[in-house]
């Protein structure tokens, strides 16, 4: 599989929802999604929250994938 990065496969989908969570972190951002990585991670797989809310659809299982893969890759940008 080729390599995960930020700019083609993580920021495309998650920039969309920049603007509800901007109080927070700037998921536009490289540097503020990269350090809260592990905190987002466990929003979007269900284990520690549920991003993004309902009734916005869940995030399919393949985008969960590739951002635990982008984390494991070491955060290619
Ligand atoms: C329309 C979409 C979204 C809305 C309205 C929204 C709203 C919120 C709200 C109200 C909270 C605080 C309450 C809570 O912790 O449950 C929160 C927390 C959080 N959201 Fe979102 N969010 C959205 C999308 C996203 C997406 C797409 C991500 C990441 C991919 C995300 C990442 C997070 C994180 C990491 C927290 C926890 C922050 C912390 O621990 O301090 N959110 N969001």
């Amino acid at each position: 599989m080729a390599t995960v990065s930020f700019a083609n496969d993580i920021a495309p989908t998650l920039f969309k929802y920049r603007g509800q969570m901007a109080w927070r972190l700037d998921l536009g951002s490289y540097e503020d999604v990269k350090a809260n990585a592990a905190i987002i991670l466990g929003q979007i797989n269900g284990t520690a929250g549920i991003m993004p809310p309902p009734p916005f659809d869940p995030f399919p299982q393949s985008f969960i994938d590739a951002f635990n893969d982008w984390i494991n890759g070491g955060y290619p940008p």
